[in-house]
């Protein structure tokens, strides 16, 4: 198999919402502003989606309500709550399944709150805030615990905070945290023509 050529560089120029984007594992103790948080949901009011639809829904929940934070956090994979124990907000994404206006199945939902989700990542770092998504967690446990209906498809958690210092993360987590960050180059990814 020819291995795909990477680089850990910024090959061309990109907005510095895009350079100074990434997904965090240590967050400071500090909350984020209400006011923040939901400009972060106000970035996702403005994301693009199939004949417009939205079928995205953020739920929520802020360390100062411990109850409702716990019951997003204990459906996560060991691996994600062994950082995420700081994050003080945890938001859980969800997407409609089927479009409201026709109610047939809409195909591009996932597709869509991802766009919204990258939406919520880019204005959090315009904030001075990080977002790491998670896929790592227990889906039959966050539809049950979190009350989910069969009518929403299940998207990903976010951990949302102001960054924190990397030595407060276990030894192989901080590792990883201090590793490079490597991308294909655009050449494994782009053509200029037909597949
Ligand atoms: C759909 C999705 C699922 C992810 N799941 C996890 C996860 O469960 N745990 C985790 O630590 N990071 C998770 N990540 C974060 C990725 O590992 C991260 O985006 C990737 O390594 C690139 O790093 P960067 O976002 O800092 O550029 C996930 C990201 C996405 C988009």
């Amino acid at each position: 198999m020819v291995s795909k050529q990477k680089s850990a560089v910024v090959e061309f120029e990109i907005s510095n919402l895009i350079r100074n984007r990434r997904s965090i594992r240590a967050f400071a103790d500090r909350s984020v502003e209400l006011e923040k948080l939901k400009s972060l949901f106000e970035a996702t009011r403005w994301a693009p989606s199939s004949i417009n639809e939205q079928p995205w829904i953020y739920l929520y929940a802020t360390k100062e309500q411990p109850a409702l934070w716990n019951t997003f956090f204990e459906v996560l994979n060991d691996g994600n709550k062994a950082w995420v124990r700081e994050a003080p907000v945890l938001i859980f994404s969800i997407a409609r399944k089927n479009f409201s206006r026709f109610n047939t199945p809409n195909a591009y939902a996932l597709y869509d709150l991802g766009a919204a989700n990258s939406l919520l990542a880019l204005q959090a770092v315009d904030l001075g805030l990080q977002v790491r998504q998670m896929a790592g967690y227990d889906h039959q446990q966050a539809r049950v615990k979190l009350n989910i209906p069969d009518e929403y498809e299940l998207g990903v958690f976010m951990a949302v905070g102001y960054p924190g210092d990397v030595n407060q993360l276990p030894e192989e987590l901080k590792k990883r945290e201090l590793a490079p960050r490597e991308r294909y180059l655009q050449q494994e990814f782009t053509i200029n023509g037909t597949f």
